[in-house]
């Protein structure tokens, strides 16, 4: 059956915007600016601008994004980065890719690093802490960065799912930290047609290193030599995220319309996402939790509305990061079992987000 209301959906039904990626691309052949070069350096500055950093360096993806900051640190084999135990599992493979070894925090009411456990975590090979913001909710900040400063560590933020999001100060999510690492593949907010990624910082050394260790050169770090690999950010990717940065306000404006709209008709019945007072959340996920989830999401499968589990498993439960104890993360394990996400993107119709609605309305008050 083709679902009526997909988890997401990556087509592009209106011909002038499919017309304006493909005169991009004709330009960029006609031009053969197609390594780094124009649109890559534009995307940077228009990125940094918007997140509110000096600068922005484009990379190939989120993944490498988070690696590349690390590595731009020095961060390797013997180290240890601190991070959230509720995440895509990219942000624990990032850390381990460069050989350093992710140490797992227990998260609060808003899926993000739990402050109050964060201190316990840090010990003598605790290079950095990399706070995630899960679904486009920022994590308390001032709390991290104020146990990152007194124990003298740098602060990495994933952002990778929280393009836009604000603090009441109007601060965007990637410019917290020393460095801010954001994701552009389709499934994002701001969506290429394959990878991208993208570093945030206002440190011009680190800029340098991180354009370096992105284009196969290497960067000197304390006295040590770190190679970098191919890790750039595609151009024809770039001018694809040029003309969707065009609309990124509208999109994120509409995703926080629809959350709005779900959280209003279904708080009776579900736990919808916190919501707190002067934050900009941009719902890259909308994910609640009831304990029927999975009847749940086997309903939603029959009326032909598309779900996910954002996550099912913690990191540290996951084969390649198995450590700590169950009491460790025990609100972590307890919204496992409990979350689900609904479709919220940008090119759902009213009708699609009624039909959303009425179909999780009745998934609970039918007898
Ligand atoms: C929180 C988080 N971190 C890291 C990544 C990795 O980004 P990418 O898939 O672009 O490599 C993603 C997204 O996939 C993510 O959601």
């Amino acid at each position: 059956m083709s679902m009526r209301v997909p988890y997401l959906d990556y087509r592009v039904p209106d011909p002038a915007e499919r017309a304006r990626y493909l005169a991009a691309m004709d330009g960029i052949l006609r031009e053969g600016d197609i390594i780094l070069g124009g649109a890559v350096e534009d995307l940077e500055r228009r990125l940094a601008d918007y997140c509110g950093t000096r600068y922005a360096v484009g990379v190939g993806s989120g993944t490498e994004a988070l690696v590349l900051a690390l590595q731009a640190l020095g961060i390797g084999p013997g180290d240890e980065v601190i991070t959230a135990c509720w995440s895509y599992i990219g942000t624990a493979n990032a850390i381990a890719l460069t050989g350093a070894t992710p140490v797992f925090v227990d998260i609060g009411a808003d899926y993000n690093l739990d402050p109050a456990h964060l201190a316990a975590a840090i010990g003598p090979r605790s290079k950095a802490i990399m706070p995630v913001h899960f679904a486009g909710q920022l994590c308390d900040m001032a709390e991290i960065r104020a146990v990152a400063d007194r124990h003298g560590l740098p602060v990495i933020e994933d952002a990778a799912q929280a393009i836009g999001a604000s603090d009441p100060d109007g601060r965007k999510a990637g410019s917290f930290g020393l460095l801010g690492c954001l994701s552009l593949n389709p499934m994002k907010i701001l969506k290429a047609f394959g990878e991208g990624g993208v570093v945030l910082t206002d440190d011009a050394t680190l800029r340098d290193r991180l354009s370096a260790l992105r284009d196969n050169r290497y960067a000197e770090v304390g006295g040590r030599i770190v190679p970098g690999h191919n890790g750039r950010l595609d151009t024809i990717q770039a001018a694809a995220l040029l003309i969707r940065f065009e609309s990124l306000e509208a999109t994120i404006e509409r995703r926080r319309f629809i959350a709005g709209r779900y959280s209003a008709a279904l708080a009776d019945l579900i736990v919808p996402p916190r919501q707190l007072n002067g934050y900009r959340d941009v719902y890259y996920s909308y994910t609640f939790q009831t304990n029927q989830r999975d009847a749940l999401q086997a309903w939603l499968t029959e009326q032909g509305i598309g779900t996910r589990i954002q996550y099912g498993e913690l990191m540290p439960d996951q084969p390649a990061f198995r450590a700590g104890t169950q009491a460790a993360y025990a609100r972590g394990h307890a919204a496992t079992g409990r979350v689900l996400s609904l479709p919220c993107y940008e090119q759902l119709t009213d009708g699609q987000i009624d039909l959303v609605i009425s179909a999780v309305r009745d998934f609970f008050t039918r007898s």
